[in-house]
């Protein structure tokens, strides 16, 4: 389905991440497994990948560095030719209400969540063959609007923002941009941020009845990057379990 498409997904040594990569890799893609510190579990998802039948390589770069984002990008195309697909990934969480933000924590925050997206959107917008497929990992915290969330979803809202107007510059191309905002999902960021009884309450008062599974957003990522989505774009898709 996506053989002879190039993808790389920011961060996907684990998580979120590690989903997509490996769901792009069996529908057929060459991925580029990007990790910032964990080697051995960037290689696991690779020899996954590999099993499947795809082709991966693992790439160390942290993309809140400008050059070691753009090495990034290079080794896509050393590796295989060229690129089609970016799924822009990493981001962190932080919750708190606003008066007690940090302004360390605000610029950490911000810098992750916002900067990288927009530069990891830069180099896509520069780099990405005509018809291909640019999708940013957001939250629904960028929508709901919670009173323990105001920085963290003013960053992925700002994210929202610059692929909503990238996808009309890029849409002559055939190039497609969308973001995926899902709500809680069972990773290790997760639980390191949201003691189990408050995770045990989104699951409450989730329509589905419980909280997502890294594989439910990788499906979204795989048809967002698929033909069968090229007259989606500059769309924001929520993927809560139908909380929001
Ligand atoms: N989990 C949730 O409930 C949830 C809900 C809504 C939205 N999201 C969003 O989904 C995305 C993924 O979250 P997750 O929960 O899967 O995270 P995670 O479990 O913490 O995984 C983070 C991944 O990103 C990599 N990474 C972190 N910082 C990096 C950097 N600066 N440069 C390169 N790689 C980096 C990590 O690699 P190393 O281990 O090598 O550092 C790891 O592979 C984030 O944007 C998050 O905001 C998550």
């Amino acid at each position: 389905m996506l053989d002879a498409k190039v993808a790389i997904v920011t961060g996907s040594s684990r998580g979120i991440g590690r989903a997509i990569a490996e769901r792009l890799g069996a529908n057929g893609a060459s991925v580029i497994v990007n990790y910032r510190s964990d080697a051995d579990a960037a290689a696991h998802v690779v020899a996954t990948i590999d099993q499947s039948g795809g082709r991966a390589v693992a790439v160390l770069a942290d993309v809140t560095d400008r050059d070691e984002l753009r090495e990034l990008f290079d080794a896509a195309e050393r590796h295989y030719g060229g690129l089609d697909i970016v799924v822009g990934n990493v981001g962190i969480a932080r919750f708190g209400r606003l008066v007690e933000f940090t302004d360390e924590d605000y610029e950490l925050i911000f810098t992750t969540n916002t900067r990288a997206t927009f530069r990891t959107l830069r180099e896509a917008a520069n780099r990405v063959r005509d018809n291909g497929r640019i999708v940013v990992i957001s939250s629904v915290a960028a929508a709901m609007h919670g009173p323990d969330s105001a920085v963290y979803g003013a960053s992925k809202a700002a994210g929202d923002a610059l692929v909503r107007a990238l996808a009309k510059e890029l849409g002559p191309r055939g190039i497609t941009a969308n973001s995926v905002l899902p709500g809680a999902v069972r990773t290790d960021a997760l639980f390191e941020h949201r003691p189990a009884g408050v995770i045990e309450g989104i699951a409450a008062r989730t329509p589905l009845g419980r909280i997502g599974e890294p594989d439910d957003i990788a499906e979204i990522v795989a048809f967002l990057c698929s033909d069968a989505a090229r007259w989606v774009s500059g769309q924001a898709l929520h993927a809560g379990g139908g909380m929001f």
